[in-house]
């Protein structure tokens, strides 16, 4: 029997700790991690930088060809940077001008087919963990193993919150509780694609688990789901 590789999907609410377990898990399975969120992020951040009217489809349609995202694995991170257009744009995404926009960008149709065409594309070979909001319900409804992360929302804040001070001593909690129930409301509720549990996906509330207690959880449901693996 050939050793199987299989595609871990991650979805859930901001900031409830998804990238770190899919960098987690990626590392320890040897697969590729794919930050889907970063690629929504890059996208705002060229609309941003151009002035680009996204209320104007046409003007989308215009600006998403002239847009390129890649992924490029960076050695002394062991992560991959994403890049728009060939330059390393990671330390501009997470600035709150992006987050601020975002959620309207990514609830654009032209945005999400743009997106969600690379995604589809990076699954082909498997071993792969991908997080973000529509991974178990439209980008790879057939993943092995789909997962619904939740954490109380207080957490999500401090975490968040303390993430970005280490950048931007500027940033108040509140303006941090606001972006993540901003987004939160238009990602759940958006016509295209809305943020919801798969019915296959399985809920892991982490509000009270360290990064080590969930891995352990999470690597016994991969070990479920591959019976005979490509890793030992
Ligand atoms: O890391 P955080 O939870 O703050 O969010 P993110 O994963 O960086 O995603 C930023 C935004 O991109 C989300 O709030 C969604 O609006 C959008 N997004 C999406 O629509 N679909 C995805 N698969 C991933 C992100």
């Amino acid at each position: 029997m050939s050793a199987q590789k299989i595609i871990i999907a991650i979805d859930g609410y901001s900031s409830c700790g998804k990238s770190t377990l899919a960098k987690e898990l990626a590392a320890k399975l040897k697969y590729s991690y794919i930050d889907s969120g970063a690629m929504y992020r890059a996208i705002t951040l060229y609309f941003l930088r151009h002035h680009i009217d996204y209320s104007d489809h046409g003007k989308v349609i215009d600006a998403i060809a002239n847009i390129n995202i890649s992924f490029v694995y960076n050695d002394q991170t062991l992560n991959s940077d994403i890049h728009l257009n060939d330059e390393d744009v990671a330390p501009y995404i997470r600035d709150m001008i992006v987050s601020e926009k975002v959620s309207e960008v990514a609830a654009i149709r032209e945005v999400r087919s743009f997106a969600v065409a690379q995604q589809k594309r990076m699954g082909r070979k498997k071993a792969i963990v991908m997080d973000g909001r529509d991974i178990g319900t439209a980008v790879f409804p057939e993943a092995e193993l789909k997962l619904f992360m939740t954490a109380d929302p207080e957490v999500r804040v401090m975490r968040r919150f303390k993430e970005m001070y280490e950048t931007n001593p500027r940033v108040t909690i509140d303006e941090v509780r606001h972006n993540l129930e901003l987004r939160d409301y238009i990602d759940s509720t958006r016509e295209e694609s809305p943020l919801h549990q798969a019915t296959d996906a399985i809920l892991l509330d982490n509000s009270s688990l360290t990064r080590d207690e969930q891995l352990e959880i999470v690597l016994n449901w991969v070990k479920e789901k591959t019976p005979n693996p490509a890793y030992k």
